[in-house]
């Protein structure tokens, strides 16, 4: 199933846009550059969004050199009652975050809202340093403040699946990325 250059997910036809063999030369050159940021930082700590970082944080931990933790969340997100802005629950998170360095991993940036909630309520925890590592940037649509540290690669606005990224929960397994091919 994995090679196959189109896939059917429900209703969907999706083509193959990027091979394994390109993700994982891309994800090993964002390792090299996280190797060389961090190797004098003490035990950084990758946190990985769940549920679709999951394989890229495998590929990516694969290449990482220095001594470090791994760590997995989901994100809540909920209106605060004070006020207009959205919250993101962290669940899951066990380890303590004051004065870490922080490296959050996610599967793909859209429009920058998860990231950009998540990215409030760590800082609230008071790390040292926060960066954010991910499989795919969609520069088109991004539309947020924060730099997105470091970024494998970058994709037109399509909807996508494959190497961790779902269509109402298929296509996970996919080792390469499939665009959607029928709209
Ligand atoms: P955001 O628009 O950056 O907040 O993206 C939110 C979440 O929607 C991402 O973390 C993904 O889980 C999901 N998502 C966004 N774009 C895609 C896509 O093209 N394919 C699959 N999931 C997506
Ligand atoms: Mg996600």
């Amino acid at each position: 199933m994995s090679h196959e250059q189109t896939v059917k997910l429900h209703d969907h036809l999706f083509r193959l846009i990027i091979p394994y063999s390109r993700l994982e030369k891309a994800i090993g050159e964002v390792a090299s550059r996280i190797n060389s940021d961090y190797n004098d930082k003490e035990r950084p700590l990758f946190i990985g969004v769940l549920n679709g970082s999951f394989m890229f944080m495998s590929e990516l931990l694969k290449n990482i050199e220095f001594e470090c933790e791994v760590s997995f969340i989901k994100i809540a997100s909920y209106n605060g009652i004070a006020n207009s802005q959205n919250i993101s629950e962290l669940i899951g998170l066990t380890s303590e975050l004051r004065g870490r360095h922080v490296i959050i991993v996610e599967d793909i940036v859209d429009t920058g809202h998860s990231i950009d909630h998540l990215l409030r309520s760590v800082s609230a925890l008071g790390p040292a340093s926060i960066a954010v590592a991910t499989l795919i940037l969609k520069p088109d649509v991004y539309d947020k403040k924060h730099k997105i540290d470091y970024c494998a690669i970058e994709v037109p606005d399509k909807f996508i699946v494959g190497f961790g990224m779902d269509y109402d929960q298929l296509g996970r397994n996919l080792k390469g990325i499939y665009e959607i091919a029928d709209e």
